[in-house]
């Protein structure tokens, strides 16, 4: 933190504040003034991502399982309940964990928040619609969610967490809100985590074929790091309980994110179709009509400049950047599929099928 930074004297706590989007949220919020501690126990995050703030005032990493009840000393003002597997491939790995991240951790990050009445905010998920028979999704839509597939242990889990969260602003009212998040990209993303944007990246700098599942034609929407975290911010200084959807409403098909960044990298990597995950939603795009007029809140990055940002840090991982190059989670990291934004046509070297293993999803959080 700069030494002309002025303190706001809040404390935040950032549980999964190792991760991808939680890592940017400590970074913001230090930059803010606000004193932040960071809560994760690592199962998918890395302290890598946390290196840059090591040693800033203001700064404290606790390494702690939100499963079992947690405390810290100081007196908190926010809590940003971030803590929880997922990626497909991290979730499919880490079943009862992520079941039990958004039952028992989500409890516990509540309690935490009641014991200052501190404001609290849930990151939820656009997969609480399920694959969706609405189009595009308003918060109003309850979702079409299979329980017992395998996605579920994350589906339920933040369905689960979101109505714990109504029940305890409703028992206790402790003030909360809950964020839902469409897919967000960016720096710091793993190379191998089966998410869209990070895989097709790391396949087109490595000249691996990009491996595209079913036909290509599914859409997500694909929101840029710095646009999800403003959002996240303005809905923590906001008193919205939502759920309140965030996300950028420009859609695109997987083959065109994956000719998009096959183009933006330069790459000659071709394009391989496989298969397509179970319940893996057909569409996905956020109706944002609520953020816009109650947050003041609409994406800034297109597709292309966040893109080109997010490749521009995996290339600088490859030439030996702190994270050291791409990391294996244990997961599974066949194709990918997300989200939206926009498209940039490219050519393509040649795009086959091939049967390939079947994975539960590839695509967001
Ligand atoms: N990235 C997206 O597109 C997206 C979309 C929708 C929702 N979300 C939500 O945002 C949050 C962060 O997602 P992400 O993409 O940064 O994933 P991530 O895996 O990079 O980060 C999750 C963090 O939570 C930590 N964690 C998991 N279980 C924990 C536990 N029991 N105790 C303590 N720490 C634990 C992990 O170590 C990791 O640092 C998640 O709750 C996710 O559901 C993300």
């Amino acid at each position: 933190m700069s030494s002309t930074r002025r303190s706001t004297g809040k404390h935040a706590v950032v549980t999964g504040g190792a991760g991808f989007v939680g890592s940017h949220l400590c970074t913001a919020l230090l930059a803010e003034g606000t004193a932040v501690t960071c809560v994760d126990n690592l199962c998918t995050g890395m302290v890598e991502n946390i290196a840059h703030l090591a040693g800033q005032p203001g700064f404290t990493f606790l390494n702690a399982d939100v499963r079992e009840p947690f405390t810290v000393d100081r007196p908190v003002d926010l809590v940003l309940h971030f803590a929880s597997p997922a990626s497909p491939a991290d979730y499919l790995r880490l079943p009862l964990h992520t079941l039990e991240t958004g039952s028992l951790g989500t409890r516990n990050a509540l309690a935490l928040a009641r014991r200052d009445g501190a404001r609290f905010i849930l990151a939820s998920t656009s997969e609480v619609y399920g694959d969706p028979q609405q189009h595009p999704q308003n918060e109003q839509y309850w979702g079409n969610v299979n329980p017992v597939g395998p996605r579920s242990v994350y589906d339920e889990a933040k369905r689960f967490a979101e109505a714990f969260t109504v029940a305890e602003a409703n028992e206790h009212g402790t003030d909360t809100g809950i964020v839902r998040l469409f897919n967000t990209y960016g720096p710091r993303m793993r190379g191998y985590d089966g998410r869209a944007v990070p895989t097709f990246i790391r396949q087109a700098l490595a000249g691996e074929p990009l491996t595209v599942t079913g036909d290509g034609r599914q859409t997500r929407s694909l929101a840029y790091i710095d646009d999800t975290v403003r959002g996240i911010l303005a809905m923590a200084a906001s008193d919205l309980r939502g759920p309140v959807n965030l996300g950028n409403q420009a859609e695109i098909t997987m083959l065109d994110l994956a000719r998009t960044i096959i183009a933006l990298t330069g790459s000659r990597s071709e394009i391989r179709f496989v298969d397509r995950p179970t319940d893996d939603p057909a569409v996905r795009c956020p109706d944002i009509t609520l953020a816009r007029g109650k947050l003041r809140w609409k994406p800034r990055v297109e597709a292309a400049e966040g893109l080109a940002r997010t490749i521009a840090w995996f290339r600088e991982q490859n030439d030996g950047g702190q994270h050291g190059g791409e990391q294996h989670d244990g997961g599974q990291h066949t194709s990918a599929q997300h989200d939206g934004g926009q498209h940039t046509s490219a050519q393509h070297h040649g795009e086959q099928h091939t049967p390939a293993q079947h994975t539960a999803g590839q695509h967001d959080a």
